[in-house]
């Protein structure tokens, strides 16, 4: 059985005393729920006090990207490291945001998910296809070269460590959420591709998320999918009520 882990990603929102509103409300809202992971990540600025206002909760934190050094002249960029120094016990890499607007390529993310756990934090390993590969075929080898280069050189053992989220691009942010089947289809398929990669039991056991356009109106059909484990939620996640009702999904 995979526990469930339902995460929240804030992006580019929240000063650092909205955050802690929000981590406060949230924080009220979940709890008691011990048996699903439930993952925060706000903005750098206010990570290390969101951290402190969760400590003893059943909420973790997470650094929303980072950069593969733990120290060093890259002005602008967080370590994993230091994200675990402000209390993150999470990293999410890959996030198609930063594969579109800032050029991150495979081969980058796959150096930030060896550092991150390297580091001793967890990675949350986002994948996904444009619009235009899916409506032209190439879905399927899109994703298969962000699997295979994402966890070159990553070993079983790490992959305890890493729960992949798929995350169709034209759903993040849109409204429009893959439709429950699509969305499993894609799914067993990369569940596929790890046990290609590694082997079954390992397949098995890895956790795959599904985040674009994630609601309480949409979370239970999607969560009753045989291999979604879990939802990265992006917008949702902004209103501790809606966040608090996805962590609530059905149980089918
Ligand atoms: P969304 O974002 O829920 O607002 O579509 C999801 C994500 O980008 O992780």
């Amino acid at each position: 059985m995979r526990k469930p882990f339902i995460a929240g990603n804030w992006k580019l929102h929240k000063t650092i005393g909205e955050a802690l509103d929000l981590a406060g409300a949230l924080k009220q809202e979940v709890a008691g729920i011990d048996d699903i992971d439930i993952v925060i990540a706000p903005v750098y600025t206010s990570l290390a006090k969101v951290a402190d206002v969760l400590v003893g909760s059943n909420i973790s934190v997470a650094g929303q990207n980072c950069y593969p050094a733990a120290s060093g002249a890259f002005t602008g960029e967080v370590s994993p490291t230091l994200l675990k120094d402000a209390g993150c016990r999470y990293c999410i890499v890959g996030h198609s945001e930063r594969r579109q607007l800032f050029g991150e390529t495979d081969a980058f993310i796959n150096q930030k998910i060896k550092v991150l756990i390297e580091a001793g934090l967890r990675a949350i390993f986002c994948i996904g296809e444009t619009l235009e590969e899916r409506e032209s075929d190439q879905m399927y080898e899109v994703l298969t070269t962000q699997v295979r280069e994402g966890l070159k050189g990553i070993s079983a053992e790490d992959m305890q460590h890493l729960v992949v989220a798929y995350e169709p691009v034209w759903a993040i942010g849109t409204g429009k959420t893959a439709t429950d089947q699509e969305a499993e289809e894609a799914h067993a398929f990369i569940r596929g591709l790890l046990q290609g990669l590694y082997d079954e039991d390992l397949a098995e056991a890895t956790r795959i998320l599904y985040g674009g356009s994630v609601k309480p109106d949409n979370v239970d059909g999607l969560m009753a999918q045989q291999d979604i484990d879990g939802t990265l939620v992006g917008g949702a996640s902004l209103k501790a009520a809606d966040f608090a009702r996805i962590t609530r999904f059905k149980r089918g």
